[in-house]
């Protein structure tokens, strides 16, 4: 029984979630490809970035950190982040 509670609270969580880019390949880019060399608190406590912010700190990632990460998940990442970290230009 209890299991069943627990198994509709998860769906309906999922149901909320929709609008969002959880779960989805943005969210699959940034797990796979951010969180080699550092933790996701690197992201998390950064202040709020607008796109460019955030499309400058990828392309610092690439570039000086070496980061290999293909054009197309850096785009993935850029929309993530801006998504949920990100603020208005
Ligand atoms: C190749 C290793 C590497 C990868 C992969 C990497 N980073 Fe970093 N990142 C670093 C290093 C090194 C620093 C600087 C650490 C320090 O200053 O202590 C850093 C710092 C940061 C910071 C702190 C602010 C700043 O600009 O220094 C943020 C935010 C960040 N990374 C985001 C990301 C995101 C988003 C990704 C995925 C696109 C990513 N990192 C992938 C190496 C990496």
């Amino acid at each position: 029984m209890r299991k069943v509670v627990m198994l509709s609270a998860l769906l309906v969580s999922f149901g909320f979630s929709a609008e969002t880019l959880k779960g989805t390949p943005e969210e699959k880019a940034v797990m796979g490809y951010c969180l080699q060399c550092h933790s996701y608190d690197y992201i998390k406590t950064n202040a709020p970035l607008t796109q460019k912010g955030w499309e400058g700190v990828v392309k610092k990632m690439v570039n000086v950190f070496k980061a290999p990460i293909p054009e197309d998940a850096q785009k993935q990442i850029i929309e993530y982040l801006t998504k949920y970290y990100g603020k208005k230009e």
